[in-house]
């Protein structure tokens, strides 16, 4: 898909890794519309992406929110005339062991508030607004394209059950969309990032965050344009479709 003047809707495009998305396809002519739940945040992506030489509208949304999705995407659709594309990108964590025993006794338990708002958000998010944006793409007889932002958490790891079930069902959902969806033209992925310097990574202990850039065989963590660049290259590969990038620096676990 060649970007210039296609209208792409970004999920979590306040900041972090959806800002900097935001501004790639920016650099390249695309339009955005961005959805997050905190203004002030947009506000900034929108006139960030404005001196990129681009137009951005922002969204206050809940993401989990079936009839919030339903209107946002309505209103993006009436406001640029059409979707090309989303980035299923709005994510959270509320990491903690699924169970913690000292001595035999058991002292904590993952609580089910925790596992449903991740669910809610990075899992029930992703079904929302794809389905929203399949259903434009399909009436308004766009070729889109639509990606899910998992991670390498996707393949299980320590202390993030919630988040490691949602993560596999985005990838999963991702393949089984593409099949679905080619017969529209609409093309669908994924792409895994590994740990990458941004608010998420910045709230994990310091000794935690050593650890893991230990084991990372490029030594660091990765930079939200990498895994922007990832993106891009999806929307503009017209023969990708049902895969999953792993862009991780070389750490799998
Ligand atoms: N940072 C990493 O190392 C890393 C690694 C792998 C995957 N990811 C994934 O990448 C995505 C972006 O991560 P990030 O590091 O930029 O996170 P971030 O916390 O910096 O940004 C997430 C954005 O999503 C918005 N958001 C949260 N809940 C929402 C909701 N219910 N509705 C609408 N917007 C909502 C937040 O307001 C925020 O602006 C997430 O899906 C995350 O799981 C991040």
């Amino acid at each position: 898909m060649e970007l210039k003047d296609k209208v792409v809707v970004i999920t979590g495009g306040g900041q972090g890794l959806g800002r900097q998305m935001a501004l790639r396809l920016a650099a390249k002519g695309a339009k955005l519309a961005l959805i997050d739940l905190n203004q002030e945040k947009l506000d900034e992506t929108v006139a960030l992406v404005a001196e990129a030489g681009s137009e951005a509208r922002s969204y206050i949304a809940n993401v989990a929110d079936e009839a919030q999705v339903e209107s946002t995407f309505a209103q993006i659709a009436d406001n640029f005339g059409r979707i090309d594309g989303l980035v299923n990108n709005a994510g959270i964590t509320r990491d903690g062991l699924f169970i913690k025993a000292k001595e035999g006794k058991v002292v904590q338990k993952m609580s089910l508030e925790h596992w449903q708002q991740v669910i809610d958000v990075n899992l029930t998010g992703v079904f929302l607004c794809a389905r929203e944006a399949a259903a434009h793409m399909i009436e308004g007889n766009t070729q889109g394209v639509i990606i899910n932002i998992s991670s390498i958490s996707r393949s299980g790891n320590m202390g993030q059950t919630n988040y490691t079930a949602a993560k596999a069902g985005v990838a999963n959902m991702a393949v089984t969309w593409a099949k679905e969806l080619s017969r529209y033209g609409i093309r669908v992925a994924a792409v895994a990032p590994g740990f990458i310097e941004t608010d998420m990574t910045a709230g994990m202990k310091p000794e935690a965050l050593e650890k893991v850039c230990s084991v990372i065989p490029m030594k660091r963590l990765g930079l939200p344009d990498e895994i922007a660049h990832s993106v891009e290259y999806i929307m503009e590969n017209d023969y990708f479709t049902g895969r999953v990038i792993e862009c991780d620096g070389g750490l799998r676990i």
